[in-house]
């Protein structure tokens, strides 16, 4: 009993800084982040200018930097420890630390928000969670990659000392090429996909949290139409499938060239800000803006709030039940 009033006394503590968060110490604005988490495989954590080093047999990054992925000083990162850095390419380097990393959509996607909306966003907090290679099931509620995806976001929001915390403004996922090698994989993508999508909304509090996900450019096997086809048949409240086909690939057939990540990155940004209605015109508060029906079926919508909404109260009242 007593291990369950705790529990209940957590959920509401939680629920409310969640409600409040943005009407807290003014002060705090001054260091409140919007903050975007970066997950999925090598091309979120960037393979753009990988290439063969010759003399050492070893892949290596060539270091070129193009202008839209500049470093900029409101443009921050939470580096492995947990601390806020000024964020520069590679910003996977020390998160993706098995392969070689270059560059990935998210240094033009968060440079691209700033030159769109520089009166609404900034400072930006770029949360790189990104490893190469995975595949779905990796990434599942409970798996190694998702709790330190969650560690990583609730960190980056509600840190304190050392550059404060900040708001959670999106997820930008891009993942699925290591599940187009098996034609069952293929084939369970979408559903694993979509409880993936609603267990981070749901552990993170943020039950309307915008997703920005890539349909794939390419895969490790034969079943990319399947993943794609799932990618575009998820049908969740404020999610955007930006679509990567087309865009240029490096002669391993499977990896975005910079110039393609820095388009990518670009068309992600147009996604989020999408979100705002009459985006030219900045609001001031563009999270509360962030409902956008338009393309959801009235039922979908009913069983995304039940879902979204009315889990934790129900989940409360369950304990509560089984308690007396
Ligand atoms: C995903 O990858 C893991 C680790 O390589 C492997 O054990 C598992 O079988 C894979 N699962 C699927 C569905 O491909």
């Amino acid at each position: 009993m007593g291990l369950r009033f705790f529990f209940l006394v957590v959920v509401f503590v939680f629920w409310d800084l969640e409600a409040h968060a943005n009407s807290a110490d003014p002060n705090s604005q001054l260091t409140q982040k919007d903050i975007f988490i970066l997950a999925g495989q090598s091309n979120m954590a960037g393979r753009g200018g990988v290439i063969n080093d010759v003399a050492t047999g070893t892949q290596i990054w060539d270091g070129v930097v193009p202008s839209a992925c500049r470093p900029n000083p409101s443009i921050l990162r939470l580096d492995a420890k947990l601390n806020w850095v000024e964020a520069h390419e590679p910003l996977h380097a020390d998160i993706d630390v098995a392969s070689a990393d270059g560059v990935g959509p998210g240094m033009a996607f968060a440079n691209a928000v700033l030159a769109q909306e520089p009166s609404s966003f900034g400072p930006i907090g770029l949360v790189p969670c990104a490893i190469g290679g995975t595949n779905i099931s990796q990434w599942e509620r409970g798996s190694l990659l998702y709790r330190r995806m969650v560690r990583r976001a609730r960190a980056a929001v509600a840190q304190q000392g050392g550059g404060g915390g900040g708001t959670l403004r999106a997820l930008l996922w891009y993942q699925g090429e290591s599940d187009t090698i098996v034609k069952q994989d293929a084939e369970s993508y979408g559903r694993r996909l979509e409880k993936l999508f609603q267990d981070i909304r749901l552990d993170l509090m943020s039950p309307m949290l915008p997703i920005i996900q890539v349909a794939l450019a390419s895969g490790e096997g034969r079943f990319v139409d399947i993943v794609r086809e799932a990618q575009f048949g998820t049908d969740l409240l404020n999610l955007r499938t930006v679509d990567a086909m087309g865009l240029t690939l490096r002669p391993d057939k499977l990896h975005l060239t910079t110039e393609s990540q820095v388009r990518l990155g670009e068309m992600m940004a147009d996604a989020f800000l999408n979100f705002i209605p009459n985006h030219l015109s900045a609001t001031s508060n563009p999270i509360n803006a962030n409902f956008d029906q338009s393309t959801t079926s009235p039922t979908l919508l009913i069983s995304n709030f039940i879902f979204s909404y009315a889990m934790i109260p129900l989940l409360t009242i369950l304990l509560l039940i089984t308690s007396f």
